[in-house]
């Protein structure tokens, strides 16, 4: 079934033309075809076909998910989904450039105006390097990934993903794009009564979609976004104005921030982790430990290990490392990750697995404001698969909690 929620045009997003906006849900409704139509086929081409083809040809049977790979590669059916998958995502990108591009001098205005209008910080390094992980490619075939600023005061690769992601998730976001960050407060909600951080920081914020419900279910906290990228800063600043909500935006490192130690009593990411690299994983978790009051937690909610899956479900969750730019989307789901936070100082008994039921279900179920009736049957009628990054309808979530005597 389609989606068919669609997104809040707050003041900064680009706005479409109505060849626009069909080219859009075009490329969303492509997309929904290959995820609901044409990958359930994978599974009976695997058994029925390529399986045999394989044992014949290796004189036994697949054994794990690169085994599957080699015996899927040369399938008709794996090859015309795989391809389609690509196209769907590219033309998925296409189908919201030219609405940045014409727009992009008022939209730089707009991102002044709307920054200039708010208390909150916003901090520039006109000096920064962007670590080469991500720039290097550009990732999820998004052209000029989260840090290319070609005129003063760029924003458009911001404008860009904000619409984008949205087309991404085909809508599973919500209408704010924000449905891992209102999941997130909700676990903490329910899960560490009486827990009230001063000051939280979310790692890899992007345009800060995650970041606002931060600041609304703690009103009084000092709410921090850093991201590598110049423009998804600039934009996300003038973003959370436009939205009405302070949240102070940084262009800065997580390997490596300016805080000082101690100065966070909660730290969250949101999909940042899979967009590292295996160095750059560790000196994460380790700078959120030192960035940590004695006591504060971190949440990291990114894609589930691999471990418990079985073979066929990690070779199709694999297809992102292989056809869509992800260089690191396989092997960080090979990361241990309860022992890197080990490692860097989080006592064991204090680092666990979870699950954060994702938020639009809830607000569906509930027929809350933005969630319509439609879209309500649409998410409820939904088959959340294992190929997508919330299994089941839960976002997985890494917590740790820094010892409360250092
Ligand atoms: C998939 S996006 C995150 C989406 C965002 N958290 C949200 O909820 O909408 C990954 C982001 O992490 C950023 N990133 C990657 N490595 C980083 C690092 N070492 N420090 C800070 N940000 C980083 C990228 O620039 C990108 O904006």
């Amino acid at each position: 079934m389609l989606n068919t929620f669609q997104q809040e045009q707050h003041p900064l997003l680009p706005k479409s033309t109505h060849d626009e906006s069909s080219r859009q849900e075009f490329s969303k409704s492509l997309k929904a075809f290959v995820q609901q139509g044409l990958l359930p086929g994978l599974q009976p081409v695997f058994t029925q076909r390529a399986a045999k083809h394989f044992e014949q040809q290796h004189g036994r049977a697949p054994q794990d998910r690169r085994d599957i790979r080699k015996a899927m590669e040369v399938d008709l059916y794996f090859q015309h989904y795989a391809a389609l998958n690509r196209i769907s995502q590219e033309a998925m990108w296409n189908s919201v450039i030219d609405a940045v591009d014409r727009q992009l001098p008022e939209l730089i205005e707009k991102a002044r105006d709307w920054s200039a209008k708010t208390k909150a910080e916003l901090r520039m390094d006109p000096d920064f390097v962007p670590p080469k992980y991500v720039t290097a490619l550009d990732i999820h075939c998004m052209p000029g990934g989260y840090a290319s600023e070609v005129t003063k005061d760029d924003v458009s690769v911001a404008a860009l993903y904000d619409r984008g992601a949205y087309l991404y998730g085909m809508g599973f976001a919500g209408p704010l794009n924000d449905d891992m960050g209102r999941s997130v407060c909700n676990y903490i909600r329910r899960n560490l009564p009486g827990f009230k951080p001063r000051r939280i920081l979310d790692m890899g914020c992007t345009v800060g979609h995650s970041t606002l419900p931060y600041k609304q279910l703690f009103p009084d906290a000092e709410v921090w976004g850093i991201d590598v990228g110049g423009p998804v800063v600039r934009y996300g600043h003038a973003r959370a104005a436009a939205l009405g909500v302070e949240v102070n935006f940084a262009q800065m490192n997580a390997e490596k921030t300016d805080f000082e130690d101690g100065y966070f009593d909660l730290i969250v990411s949101h999909i940042l982790m899979h967009e590292t690299s295996g160095k750059a994983m560790p000196r994460v978790v380790r700078e959120c430990h030192r960035l940590l009051s004695p006591g504060g937690y971190v949440i990291h909610a990114d894609l589930p290990p691999f471990d418990n899956m079985n073979a066929f479900t990690q070779f199709i969750l694999d297809n992102e490392t292989w056809y869509n730019n992800e260089p690191f989307w396989g092997a960080m789901r090979e990361v241990d990750q309860i022992k890197l936070a080990v490692d860097a100082g989080f006592p064991a008994a204090d680092v666990a697995f979870a699950t954060a039921p994702m938020a639009i279900l809830e607000a569906a179920a509930e027929g809350a404001a933005g969630y319509t009736d439609a879209s309500t049957s649409a998410v409820a009628d939904r088959e959340f698969t294992a190929g997508e990054f919330a299994p089941g309808g839960g976002w997985e979530v890494l917590i740790a909690r820094k010892a409360v005597l250092a």
